[in-house]
């Protein structure tokens, strides 16, 4: 089905200059963008999107460094959109990831922040559900 999802580079990534070879990936893997931004993201709507999380170890330190810099953030388009991005990204833990996934393919050496936080270059949406509400919190 003609699915949308939510995408996000992530600080690390944006820092690393690494936003123009992740997008051709994402447009190569058969993505349209539909909306697109660069946002440093507020605290308010960092704990929107990871709501998800609150009450887990990693909660604050997740909201710290995705506000810690800009992010860039995409509605995307195509068949299962949301499966086919997931596939893409690979696993959250990028020494776990396959090789041939962008959290794979640009993992750093030492892939912890100073709060421990993995830094795992991309999020995207895991389920419909999601997808349109993390869209709504941006677009
Ligand atoms: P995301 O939401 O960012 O697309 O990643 P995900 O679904 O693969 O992973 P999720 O379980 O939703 O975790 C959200 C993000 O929190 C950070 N994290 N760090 N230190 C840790 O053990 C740890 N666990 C999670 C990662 O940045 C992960 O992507
Ligand atoms: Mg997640």
């Amino acid at each position: 089905m003609l699915e949308r999802t939510f995408c996000m580079i992530k600080p690390d990534a944006l820092a690393r200059g690494l936003k123009d070879q992740i997008l051709g990936r994402i447009k190569e893997d058969g993505f349209n963008i539909i909306k697109e931004k660069e946002l440093k993201m507020g605290r308010t709507d960092a704990q929107k999107l990871y709501a998800v999380h609150q009450g887990k170890s990693f909660y604050a330190g997740l909201v710290n460094f995705i506000t810690s810099g800009p992010a860039y953030l995409m509605a995307l388009e195509r068949e299962d959109a949301v499966l086919e991005l997931r596939k893409l990204m690979g696993a959250t833990d990028p020494r776990q990831a396959a090789p041939g996934t962008l959290r794979s393919d640009f993992k750093e050496d030492n892939i912890f922040n100073s709060e421990g936080i993995m830094k795992n270059v991309i999020h995207g949406s895991d389920s419909v559900e999601n997808a349109k509400y993390e869209i709504s919190i941006f677009f």
